[in-house]
């Protein structure tokens, strides 16, 4: 599928076919995810694929009572992996051991300072943690369309509720589930703003 197409015929699926997907398909959207560029590349990401119903139906009453959350054969807890900043002076250091990028001094000192660098404070993790996170769920939205999957991002939840259901690790912040299935609708494109509405 050509990428404009994709963006184009993409829509937020809300009801699927009883239908399971297959693993290889799941290790698809991950490896879309695993892909996405990041902040220094910290790669501040993990997920937690949820398949067994009783799980879902949990998801389900922490969402609000969503029906299609439980209805998906899959879901995918996206989450911001907090720690993943703390290596971030290594992943500079591998880009640079690795021939990747030009070391530059202040890049190595930046790179040396490690944890003690100002980019660290917890203001700038979350943002950019955060605008990581939706960028490789966005990786996964995608794939699943040019795979024939629907998806539909879930940000109403509780979220204290999902992360004691899902045993998110407390190094973890849950961001967004995304459901995952064969869709059984064809839903119209919904409004968009205009370019002139979006640029200034
Ligand atoms: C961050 C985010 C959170 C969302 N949360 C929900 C949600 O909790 N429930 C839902 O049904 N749709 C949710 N959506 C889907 C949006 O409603 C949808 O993307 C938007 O209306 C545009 O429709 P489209 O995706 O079909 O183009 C969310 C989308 C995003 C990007």
């Amino acid at each position: 599928m050509e990428v404009f197409e994709t963006f184009e015929s993409r829509r937020s699926i809300r009801k699927y076919k009883d239908e399971p997907v297959a693993p290889e398909l799941i290790g698809k959207l991950l490896e879309a995810a695993r892909i996405a560029p990041s902040s220094s590349n910290v790669q501040s990401w993990k997920f937690k694929v949820i398949t067994d119903r009783e799980t879902r139906s949990g998801i389900r009453e922490a969402a609000f009572g969503q029906k299609f959350v439980e209805e998906a054969p899959v879901v995918i807890a996206c989450c911001l992996d907090l720690e993943a900043f703390a290596e971030r002076g290594k992943r500079t250091l591998e880009l640079i051991t690795k021939g990747k990028v030009r070391p530059s001094l202040s890049m190595m000192l930046r790179s040396a300072r490690g944890a003690r660098d100002k980019e660290f404070a917890p203001e700038r993790v979350m943002i950019n943690g955060t605008i990581n996170v939706a960028i490789a769920t966005e990786h996964i939205v995608l794939a699943a369309h040019a795979l024939g999957l629907g998806t539909c991002w879930i940000r109403a939840f509780d979220e204290e509720a999902l992360e004691r259901l899902l045993d998110i690790p407390g190094s973890l912040k849950l961001l967004v589930l995304l459901t995952v299935g064969y869709p059984d609708q064809q839903p119209a494109a919904r409004p968009r703003k205009t370019l002139d509405e979006i640029t200034i």
